[in-house]
């Protein structure tokens, strides 16, 4: 596992590792708690383990629609909807498990909702692992058009 320190005002880190065998190692170490989830179906369907060692943490999972489709607005009304149904507070981490599609989506919704809660990437493509997991930047489609 590496560690990289993104000294930023708000500094993050990027953890690099082939396994999710550190992920218990690195959630006691940043103090994560509650966990919400937020994924594809795809990756919902091949990784649906991944997160197993960690269900005494997970208080709910949203499973969007794999696609670009998904990245609209009423995508992210619902996920909303369904965070203050399971009571989701600032206390939370939202994961983003998934590609750009999920990264964009969970990134807004962690951005926004309850004026902002603690977020995780874990980036399942070569783009969200090397672009739009990093730096925050994050948001939806209107009409088909990336805005
Ligand atoms: N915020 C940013 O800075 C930024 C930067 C670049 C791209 N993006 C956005 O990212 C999106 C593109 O990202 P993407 O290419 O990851 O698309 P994506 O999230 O749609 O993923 C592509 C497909 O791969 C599947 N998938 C994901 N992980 C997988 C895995 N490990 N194994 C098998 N299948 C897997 C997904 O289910 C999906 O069907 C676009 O919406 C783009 O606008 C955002």
């Amino acid at each position: 596992m590496k560690e990289i320190k993104v000294n930023l005002k708000n500094p993050y880190s990027v953890i690099v590792t082939s396994t999710n065998a550190q992920l218990n190692f690195w959630f006691e170490q940043k103090k994560i708690g509650k966990i919400f989830i937020i994924t594809d179906e795809r990756v919902e369907s091949i990784y649906k383990d991944y997160f197993k060692n960690f269900e005494n943490k997970i208080i709910g999972k949203y499973i969007v629609k794999a696609g670009e489709e998904s990245k609209r607005i009423e995508t992210i009304l619902d996920i909303y909807r369904v965070l203050l149904k399971y009571n989701v507070d600032r206390r939370c981490t939202i994961i983003a498990f998934g590609g750009g599609v999920v990264g964009d989506i969970a990134g807004f919704v962690a951005s926004t909702y309850k004026r902002g809660t603690h977020l995780v990437y874990v980036p399942s493509t070569i783009i969200s692992q090397t672009d739009s997991s990093v730096g925050g930047k994050n948001g939806f489609n209107l009409d088909g058009i990336k805005i």
